[in-house]
């Protein structure tokens, strides 16, 4: 049996009373909480050891640069990448996304390459390819949304034309729509591409291995995986990262520097200029050794049964419209009633203790595929339960009674 009381007791924050009412924290999708041990690990790195890495001959640097060094190692395990120094630490996702889309187009991408991004993507897996594009006169390929799924007919008909790159997410954020990558990646590799996953949604949803993915680059953000905000991860195959032009100058990237030339250092530090995020990093380990001892098998099953009760429960309140079927979703559910705007449920809700995300959540072009402007997404994690999803009902009902 999943230890769900044990687990709630593990993330502080599900203590807190929000209007007068005990939280129900239903927005996983924009940002997880985060438990007692990750924000130990904060309040230890800082009121005992900070200092920074890679730089002084002293204790505290030393011990700092130790912990911030077996931190990434512990993503590389977690990820399942093959060496340690293909983990380059970001601010997240969106910083990951620029910095790659930036040296891709710097070093590989020429006029007419062809880059496919699905039309489900967040904005930040669109925005940065259009750039890309812009620079570099490259073609930015939609690969259509169609009756809740990615249109694969199209993406095949497409690859014919050839593929230089493919940019998708593992999930889409606003639709919770797991897309099916294993299919997608082999096909985009036969045309000699290059594929990024975007990982925001699905790293604290999957038991993760790059190697067995096949994708070349993959990101995500520490916060959606139940560690700190203003850090991510872009995983790259390290002859594919060795092979790409550095990103920002500074210090910690650099070899040697003359006025006039520079040459670089190895990596990971030469795609990591500046001080990095010391604490954060060292914190999201605390984050992935806590879930590797619940066990990953463990806390999917759970949050599957919580998801699909949510499914379940939804679907039985009038005039609700769900998107995007039962199976072949992971972590959210969106959904709106059929005449009441989502912002005004969630603000009712919200007075009801229950936090849920409203509005395009950053994905415009799939909302105008569908012909709305946004949607109520309930998104969840492992510390969620049934009890709370029978009071995310009864609080929907209560605000389509008084707003209807
Ligand atoms: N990308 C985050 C979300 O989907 C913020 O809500």
């Amino acid at each position: 049996m999943f230890p769900i009381d044990k687990v709630r007791q593990d993330f502080p924050i599900l203590n807190e009373t929000v209007n007068g009412k005990p939280l129900v924290y239903l927005d996983n999708g924009a940002t997880t909480q985060k438990p007692q041990a990750m924000i130990d690990a904060l309040v230890k790195y800082y009121s005992t050891y900070n200092s920074n890495v890679h730089r002084g001959v002293h204790t505290l640097s030393q011990k700092a640069t130790d912990a911030f060094e077996e931190a990434r190692k512990t993503v590389q395990r977690f990820i399942g990448a093959q060496h340690e120094n293909e983990i380059i630490f970001t601010s997240g996702t969106t910083d990951s996304i620029n910095m790659l889309s930036t040296i891709v187009g710097e070093g590989i991408i020429q006029k007419g390459d062809r880059i496919f991004v699905a039309e489900s993507e967040h904005h930040s897996n669109i925005v940065p390819w259009q750039f890309v594009c812009q620079k570099h006169g490259a073609e930015l390929v939609t690969i259509p949304f169609v009756n809740g799924a990615l249109d694969i007919e199209s993406y095949k008909f497409e690859l014919k034309k050839g593929c230089r790159f493919l940019a998708v997410a593992q999930i889409s954020n606003s639709m919770g729509r797991v897309n099916p990558v294993e299919e997608m990646i082999p096909l985009a590799k036969e045309k000699g591409a290059l594929v990024m996953l975007d990982a925001a949604q699905s790293v604290a949803h999957g038991v993760v291995d790059v190697q067995a993915l096949g994708c070349d680059f993959y990101v995500f953000s520490a916060h959606k995986i139940y560690g700190p905000t203003g850090l991510g991860v872009l995983y790259g195959k390290l002859n594919l990262l060795e092979s790409l032009p550095p990103y920002r100058g500074g210090g910690e990237m650099i070899q040697e520097v003359e006025m006039q030339t520079s040459t670089y250092a190895c990596l990971p530090h030469r795609l990591e200029a500046g001080t990095p995020n010391i604490a954060d990093v060292i914190a999201l380990k605390s984050s992935l050794e806590y879930l590797e001892n619940l066990g990953i098998e463990a806390i999917l099953a759970y949050e599957k049964e919580v998801v699909n009760y949510a499914f379940d429960e939804l679907s039985k309140v009038d005039d609700i419209i769900i998107y995007g079927e039962k199976g072949n979703r992971s972590g959210a559910v969106s959904f709106n009633h059929s005449s009441i705007h989502a912002y005004d449920i969630g603000t009712i809700l919200d007075k009801m203790g229950i936090a849920v995300r409203t509005g395009n959540h950053c994905a415009q072009p799939v909302m105008a595929s569908l012909g709305i402007t946004g949607t109520i997404r309930a998104s969840f994690a492992f510390y969620n339960t049934k009890e709370e999803v029978d009071i995310l009902i009864q609080g929907l009902k209560r605000a389509i009674m008084m707003l209807g």
